[in-house]
């Protein structure tokens, strides 16, 4: 099912793998669940100190983009005063992702359970599950499940909202103002000091969520059982673009790139680059990416990272300046246009970058997009526009032959080509 913000119409569910912990097949109605998940603790007035020491010890982090530890935030939505909320940060506003509503869709009772779990830790009575409106079947999965649990009275007040299909809704910010009637767009206010109407609120990604669900029912260590010392776990990642199946697959963090694009039945044909990370993120070289392994510290010296959880496989036919052009013109599109950098930079950015792509900019104009790159970045309320420069930024390196071609008013025969990337047609309004 396709949206507006969607650019992965079908993925397969891989679970041949060895890894498969959110993913290990698991039926999706509740009794079936719980023959395999025990029931959480059930929250209470208060944060619960062992459960919050668990979660530290599991070094577990978030999954929606930063990587921030999670305990940290649960300590500091815990540490708050007065009613507290969590939402189920479901938006999944990155277009190339497709892992959450997956996990949505096939476990929901997982992520409900980490929901619990997560509103235990910090003390809270009201859970708020937000998924994209634009995936019916991730929405029917929730309100499903949540009617089977209604038996099981775990404590908490839900509720399901259906969010708009916009990149930025799923900032934190954006979407605590959202749910208290306002528009989905960022404000720059922490939720877990003003969240929902005003109460402190713990904002947490759909994956996340499910990952603290089995931390809690299997502990600390064996959740460290997989992955590396600093980066413990497994984590989902959507696999799309010249592969043989498109996926999403679950790996051990550390887990070698190459085993990844094998899961997702391989290379369709040669490539030239990996965008990691997501439209959010960066573009490597195809062989320095493929030897490379899949880490906060493994693709750290690519100046990459998992960010969202996606490798977009570009073969080695497809133009990367003419690529990038169209995704910097989706950001550009994306903004809300409450800042200056991002109104006004962005659009300037897509423009010149469209320039390049077909032939009609030269060296100036690439020494001048380098430039603005660097005026942007770091200036808007939300990170946004910095997704937009970083991906422009590595284009820049990763693309520098075709880049100087096009800037000599030689396109390279890629760019004639269909594109490789799917860009989503434009969003919806911001309510
Ligand atoms: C522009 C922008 C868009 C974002 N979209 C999402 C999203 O769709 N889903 C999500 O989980 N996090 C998204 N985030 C990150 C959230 O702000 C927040 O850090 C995250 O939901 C926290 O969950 P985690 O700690 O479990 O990762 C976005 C951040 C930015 C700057
Ligand atoms: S940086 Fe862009 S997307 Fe973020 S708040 Fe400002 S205008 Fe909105």
């Amino acid at each position: 099912m396709t949206g507006p913000g969607r650019a992965v119409p079908t993925l397969l569910l891989d679970q041949a793998g060895d890894d498969e912990r959110l993913l290990a097949a698991c039926p999706t109605d509740l009794a079936g669940h719980r023959r395999r998940h025990p029931r959480p603790p059930a929250p209470g007035r208060q944060p619960d100190p062992d459960l919050l020491d668990a979660i530290e010890r599991s070094g577990l982090t978030g999954r929606g983009g930063a990587g921030f530890p999670t305990a940290q935030k649960l300590r500091a939505v815990g540490a708050a005063r007065g009613p507290r909320v969590v939402v189920v940060n479901g938006a999944e506003g990155e277009p190339a992702s497709g892992k959450d509503r997956v996990l949505l869709t096939h476990a929901p009772h997982l992520v409900l359970d980490g929901a619990v779990v997560a509103a235990a830790a910090v003390g809270a009575a009201r859970v708020v599950v937000c998924v994209d409106r634009s995936q019916p079947e991730a929405l029917a999965a929730i309100r499903t499940a949540l009617a089977e649990r209604a038996a099981e009275s775990d404590g908490a007040a839900w509720q399901v909202a259906a969010s708009p299909s916009r990149y930025v809704t799923g900032q934190s910010s954006a979407i605590v103002q959202w749910l208290g009637g306002g528009p989905a767009v960022p404000t720059g206010v922490h939720a877990h000091q003003r969240g929902v109407d005003g109460r402190p609120t713990l904002v947490q990604n759909v994956e996340t969520l499910a990952h603290l669900a089995l931390v809690a029912s299997q502990g600390p260590a064996w959740f460290r059982s997989l992955g590396t010392v600093d980066e413990p776990g497994t984590t989902l990642v959507t696999v799309t673009g010249a592969v043989a199946r498109p996926s999403v697959v679950e790996v051990a963090l550390g887990s070698p790139v190459p085993d990844i694009i094998r899961r997702a039945g391989g290379s369709s044909e040669p490539l030239q680059a990996l965008l990691i990370g997501g439209y959010f993120g960066t573009w490597v070289d195809a062989r320095a990416g493929l030897q490379a392994r899949y880490s906060r510290a493994g693709l750290a010296p690519l100046g990459a990272g998992p960010g969202a959880g996606v490798v977009i496989a570009l073969p080695a036919t497809a133009c990367g300046v003419a690529e990038t052009a169209r995704v910097l013109a989706w950001f550009a599109g994306e903004s809300a246009g409450q800042c200056g950098p991002c109104a006004f930079g962005l659009p300037a950015l897509a423009t010149a970058a469209a320039e390049l792509a077909r032939g009609a900019a030269g060296p100036a104009e690439v020494d001048r997009l380098r430039r603005w790159a660097g005026e942007i970045e770091g200036r808007g309320a939300c990170r946004h526009p910095d997704g937009a420069t970083a991906l422009l930024r590595s284009a820049l390196t990763v693309f520098a032959a075709d880049v100087e071609a096009h800037a000599g008013g030689a396109p390279c025969a890629g760019s004639s080509r269909p594109p490789a990337l799917r860009v989503p047609a434009p969003g919806e309004g911001w309510r």
